[in-house]
């Protein structure tokens, strides 16, 4: 199987639903409304959100915005689950969900308004035509917002594999890195906001649902098939680099 299916279908696990729960990115959907306000999305507006997961943040955007919003996922079931989760919220109006690559948006040139994309572009193996295909389907006075871990230096090997194993994330960059992959692409007026704190309360919140997974896993409640330890041990590793500065999680904005 190929790296970048590979990944979507390790978002789509249970071991994933347990780590990150629906909204799988730090800081959750008060994160997303956050970036939402910041680049101004307006009602009625077009919005993709690239990576979409569940759908999870599609349905708050377009609640919240009174947007249209399309998602795309590589991950057949997470696409089939946010379109279950749409109906469910009474959104269905509003969103559409597609199965579709980053790298490969099927939309025609200048379809959207605003692009969003959450803690995906870290995993993307070539951001440069992400970037592009970002640009490309965005209009032109359009706006970007995306939300990323950023990695300011290397990894020990270590922790590189067991994050590539854990997480998939083995491409985050450096804030120069993406703002150059973005500027490249042609976008304008990059700028950063750091939110390390929400890298370290998601950090705390998956040692607790590991903690409670360990719990049922003694009463023979759950089936797992992950080492716990080893999870607990990439956690608390993970830990000292946000609180080192080396790793963190930002919010990037731009425009076309
Ligand atoms: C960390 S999850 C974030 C999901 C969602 N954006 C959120 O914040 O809840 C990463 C998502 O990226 C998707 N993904 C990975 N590679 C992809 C690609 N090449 N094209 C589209 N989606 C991809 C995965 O299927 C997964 O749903």
């Amino acid at each position: 199987m190929n790296e970048k299916l590979c990944c979507a279908n390790f978002y789509q696990t249970d071991y994933a639903r347990l780590l990150f729960g629906n909204s799988m990115h730090p800081g959750g959907l008060g994160l997303t409304k956050e970036l939402g306000n910041k680049i101004s999305i307006t009602k009625g507006s077009r919005v993709l959100d690239v990576a979409c997961g569940s759908g999870t943040s599609a349905i708050l955007l377009a609640k919240n915005f009174g947007c249209h919003v399309t998602g795309i996922d590589l991950g057949a079931k997470n696409v089939d689950e946010a379109i279950q989760n749409a109906a469910r919220e009474g959104t269905s109006d509003y969103t559409e969900f597609k199965t579709s690559d980053a790298e490969k948006i099927e939309y025609q040139d200048e379809s959207f308004d605003y692009v969003l994309c959450e803690c995906s572009f870290c995993l993307f193996p070539d951001k440069k035509i992400t970037s592009n295909e970002i640009y490309r389907v965005t209009r032109k006075g359009g706006k970007i917002g995306i939300s990323d871990i950023v990695l300011r230096g290397e990894l020990s090997q270590n922790l590189r594999d067991s994050l590539y194993r854990f997480v998939c994330v083995l491409e985050a960059k450096s804030e120069n890195e993406y703002a150059g992959y973005l500027q490249d692409a042609g976008f304008h007026r990059i700028n950063f906001d750091d939110k390390k704190e929400t890298l370290l309360e998601l950090l705390d919140d998956i040692k607790k649902r590991v903690f409670a997974a360990e719990l049922l896993l003694g009463l023979k409640k759950i089936q797992l098939e992950i080492d716990l330890d080893k999870t607990k041990r990439i956690i608390r590793e993970l830990r000292e680099c946000v609180e080192s500065g080396l790793l963190s999680y930002v919010l990037i904005t731009g425009q076309k």
